[in-house]
């Protein structure tokens, strides 16, 4: 149902339409951009992506080949572990399976070519949607950042979540 293939400059302008103001930024990448996203911060982060360090990818729908998302794989070696970040999927297409199979092939690509052992997360904790989807995959809570930032007037908590491979292959068979 879903496909991935490298992130490229070329994405800039797709990803950038995606994010519709400031909130959906804070809510996709925390603060590493600031809004207005010009295609000028996202090269950066593309500059980066296919690398050692990083590997980031868009989803594609084969069968159509529209592309439907957006998911990114830091990864230290050091210690075999990995923080996935950066989910999105395109607004039109959410609610329809799309974020859960993009990131079942994400984490298949974590833990099969890339060899690693446990894939952490972090997601705001008010980000029902995102932590629904996460805890269908087998990703669990390990402790809450509380109050961390402000943002928008607000103050923010943040969950952090790991998935480790043992869970990975018993429980969700590698799909
Ligand atoms: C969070 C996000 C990636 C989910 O993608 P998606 O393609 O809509 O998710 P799926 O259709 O695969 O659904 C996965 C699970 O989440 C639930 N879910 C997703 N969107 C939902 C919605 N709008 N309302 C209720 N449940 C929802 C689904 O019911 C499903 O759970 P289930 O299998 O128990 O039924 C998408 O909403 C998004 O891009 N949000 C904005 C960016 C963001 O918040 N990213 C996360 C940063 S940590």
């Amino acid at each position: 149902m879903v496909e991935l293939r490298d992130f490229r400059t070329s994405d800039c302008r797709q990803l950038a339409a995606w994010i519709d103001g400031p909130l959906e930024l804070w809510n996709w990448s925390g603060h590493h951009f600031s809004w207005p996203l010009d295609e000028g911060q996202l090269a950066e982060y593309a500059a980066e992506s296919s690398t050692p360090v990083r590997q980031s990818w868009m989803a594609f729908d084969p069968t159509t080949d529209h592309v439907v998302g957006h998911v990114s794989l830091r990864i230290e070696a050091a210690n075999a572990s990995g923080r996935l970040g950066r989910v999105l999927v395109a607004p039109e297409a959410r609610g329809k399976g799309y974020g859960a199979a993009m990131l079942t092939k994400a984490l298949d690509a974590g833990f099969g070519e890339l060899g690693l052992e446990q894939i952490e997360l972090g997601v705001w904790d008010d980000n029902a949607h995102a932590i629904r989807l996460y805890e269908g995959l087998g990703f669990a809570c390990d402790h809450v950042l509380r109050d961390v930032v402000q943002f928008a007037g607000k103050s923010w908590s943040a969950m952090q979540m790991i998935l480790p491979r043992s869970a990975w292959a018993v429980d969700a068979g590698s799909a």
